[in-house]
């Protein structure tokens, strides 16, 4: 595996975790795609243009002949203007004001070490293929990155675009990647959603013609997750070829499917596109985010495990991404802004001997805030509803044994605050125009360095000043009135972008310099859940819907990139606050336990019963927890087109496995339900603790278990197996 360079042909051969990607410099100087999909052997696979058109099209500029034409092959990096057609990786304007690009192979390199990209998370890795395209008439350079893993099924890619002319340049569109794929048959996947109830899954079938995935809030958003998979006919949850794409970036983005007449597909994206244009002055580079891109021969399943490990290895700070996370006792759903010092300290009393471990204190400690109309900026404690300093509250938490943890909401101010009365013009949006509220809020410029200096002091005086272990980052709106008073007029469409940097330089002073805090992503619920915000945050707030039915769905969906240890997922009271539904305690505790395990309820009224409940339910966890952490992750049955739910986890080395088996809803006198697991050892033999039996995988997975659903037991059941190799 690695990166091979074959000189006589100029083929450049990317071998990664079960795929090859296959790509040379062609007789015109141009970069062209072959190949990326299966391991293949280092063959010359050029014979596979001839499958292109044989119409007359445009011809490589100066070149007399019929059969040179940029349309004829798959450009590594489609460019705009000279006669290839479809969607372009990225478009230029010229002091001219013409938008013709002929980016032709110029070196390359390859480097030992991947390197970080400047100001933006990115994935760590090893070695890495830089390519360099000029365009000699313009001066505009790109450096396209490869880097291919031998531990993950999955290579990244981004361009860096750099102006080494002495005129200035005007990027309209600066995406990360161009991706070819050799047929045009495929059902395009997406995950879509909104405020409690994100990451839904929808399969379209491909067209000629472009599908088109995007954010435009300036944030990633609980719209449309930046994911997008290509799905090969008859490929299925463990079978067949499956191409994804995921963007490690946090703001406005663009993904497009564009299936061409030439039978094939194009996939591009990177920074939207709308709403931007970058200038480039002589000497100026614009670094984009990275993209993930994962194959699979082992069909949905597959790629789902290859995003896994990539984001376990190579994404989330290794200091915490395999480690036991905190099991939380979250006063949110208790109290909403409604507390007081008794009522905190009878939370925390209520979890005493439940293994329950941190207790975090949710929105309205701050400032004059208890109503989400107020205070958001004035990061200083309120010391009247705490009856003094916070050291309080924490030294009473320490006192029984628990961490503490806090709320912030850092990118925020409200109108009615001091910071706002201080500074008005902080806050996003047109001199002159009203801006929008939502949640009643602003938001803060974060592409001005004294607002950004503002926030990281005063966060982490409060977090320095106190002995905090755990930050919750909430963000409850997204962006509107894309306006920096900073910014000159003809650079006010970098704002998105620009948006995006300020909030990693935010996580960079904030999370990377207290390290010894594990900090937790929210955005109103799990609003801005990606591969940005999770190189910085461990885990991230699932979803403000902690209803264990609507939970199945939104962590399956959420489970096709982002690994389970990266979800926060709570126990909740009934009725559910969100949809009012009772489900019994068992299914509530075996669904959150297939991520971050916590409570979010009021403990106050716990019975010394529901404390043994918790628990055994802690107990449990436990007994699982680094199969959420470690683990593969095998789905066998989808709540999107069934009434079940199933997730095995299986360790590494196939010695354990948890399976969780959900049904909705019971139908009396039904067919016998049988369940049948995936991704065990078929020859290993299992105990299965549950069952006080020992069976062979092979047997497991093809005679299958017959779950517990009596003919009276109700909906929403659950039933769980521990194995264990004998
Ligand atoms: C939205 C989050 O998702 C909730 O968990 C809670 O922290 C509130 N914000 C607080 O305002």
């Amino acid at each position: 595996m690695g990166i091979f360079y074959q000189k006589e042909t100029k083929t450049f051969y990317l071998d990664g975790k079960g795929y090859s990607y296959v790509f040379k410099v062609n007789e015109y100087g141009v970069l062209e795609h072959l190949y990326f999909g299966k391991t293949i052997a280092h063959d010359d696979v050029s014979y596979i243009r001839d499958r292109g058109t044989n119409s007359t099209e445009a011809t490589i500029p100066g070149i007399d002949d019929g059969d040179a034409f940029y349309n004829r092959f798959m450009p590594e990096v489609a460019f705009f203007g000279t006669g290839d057609y479809r969607e372009p990786c990225f478009m230029v304007r010229s002091n001219l004001g013409d938008r013709l690009v002929q980016p032709h192979y110029h070196s390359h390199e390859i480097l030992e070490t991947k390197p970080q990209i400047d100001g933006m998370p990115s994935m760590s890795g090893e070695q890495t293929l830089v390519v360099h395209l000029k365009d000699e008439i313009i001066g505009l350079e790109l450096d396209v990155y490869y880097t291919p893993y031998c531990d993950a099924g999955v290579i990244s890619r981004r361009i860096i675009y750099k102006n080494m002319s002495n005129d200035t340049l005007e990027l309209l569109r600066a995406y990360s990647f161009t991706l070819n794929l050799a047929r045009n048959d495929y059902s395009v996947m997406s995950l879509y959603g909104g405020w409690a109830s994100e990451r839904n899954i929808e399969t379209i079938p491909m067209h000629r013609g472009v599908v088109s995935i995007d954010s435009k809030r300036t944030t990633s958003s609980a719209t449309l997750n930046p994911f997008v998979a290509l799905i090969s006919p008859n490929a299925t949850e463990e079978t067949g070829s499956v191409y994804g794409v995921n963007l490690v970036y946090s703001s406005s983005f663009a993904l497009k499917v564009e299936g061409t007449h030439q039978g094939r597909t194009l996939v591009t994206g990177g920074i939207n596109d709308f709403d931007f244009a970058w200038k480039l002055e002589s000497g100026e580079t614009l670094e984009t985010p990275e993209a993930v891109i994962a194959y699979s021969s082992e069909g949905i399943g597959g790629m789902s495990r290859a995003f896994h490990d990539a984001y376990r290895e190579h994404i989330i700070n290794p200091r915490y991404v395999k480690k036991p996370r905190p099991v939380v006792i979250n006063n949110w759903e208790a109290t909403y802004f409604n507390f007081d010092v008794p009522k905190l300290k009878k939370i925390i009393d209520g979890v005493k001997g439940t293994g329950i471990d941190t207790f975090v204190l949710d929105d309205g400690w701050f400032g004059d805030r208890n109503s989400d109309r107020s205070a958001l900026g004035d990061w200083v404690v309120n010391e009247d509803k705490l009856e003094g300093p916070l050291k309080n509250i924490i030294d009473y938490a320490h006192q029984n044994g628990l961490k503490f943890g806090l709320w912030f909401e850092p990118e925020m101010v409200s109108e009615d605050s001091d910071l706002f009365r201080a500074h008005p013009d902080w806050a996003i949006g047109v001199p002159n125009r009203k801006r929008c509220y939502s949640r009643h809020q602003y938001m803060l410029d974060l592409t001005r360095s004294e607002v950004r200096d503002y926030i990281v002091n005063s966060v982490n005086k409060v977090i320095r000043e106190n002995e905090i272990d755990y930050v919750k980052w909430d963000y409850n709106r997204n962006v509107t009135d894309s306006y920096s008073i900073e910014l000159p007029a003809d650079r006010q469409m970098e704002f998105a972008h620009r948006y995006a940097l300020g909030v990693y330089d935010l996580f960079e002073r904030i999370v990377n310099a207290n390290p010894d805090v594990i900090f937790e992503g929210c955005a109103g619920g799990g609003g801005r859940f990606d591969a940005g915000v999770l190189h910085y945050f461990p885990q991230i707030w699932t979803s403000d819907d902690t209803d264990a039915e609507e939970r199945t769905r939104i962590q399956y969906g959420t489970s096709i990139v982002y690994p389970l240890s990266s979800m926060s997922c709570h126990f909740s009271v009934v009725p559910n606050h969100q949809t009012g539904r009772i489900i019994r305690e068992k299914t509530r505790a075996d669904i959150a336990r297939l991520g971050a395990y916590g409570y979010e309820l009021d403990s106050s009224k716990f019975t010394d019963a529901d404390r043994e409940m918790v628990a055994k339910q802690v107990d449990e966890y436990k007994a699982m927890q680094s199969l959420v952490l470690k683990g593969d992750l095998y789905r066998f049955e989808n709540p999107y087109e069934s009434n079940y739910f199933g997730f095995t986890l299986v360790s590494k080395d196939k010695s354990h496995a948890h399976i969780t088996f959900y049904s909705r809803i019971n139908r009396p006198n039904s067919e016998p339900k049988f369940i049948y697991p995936t991704g065990l050892d078929e020859n290993k033999k299992y105990y299965i603790k549950e069952l006080d039996t020992a069976l062979y995988g092979s047997t497991i997975m093809n005679v299958g278990l017959k779950p517990e659903l009596a003919r009276n037991c109700g909906d929403f059941v659950s039933n769980t197996y521990s194995l264990s190799e004998i």
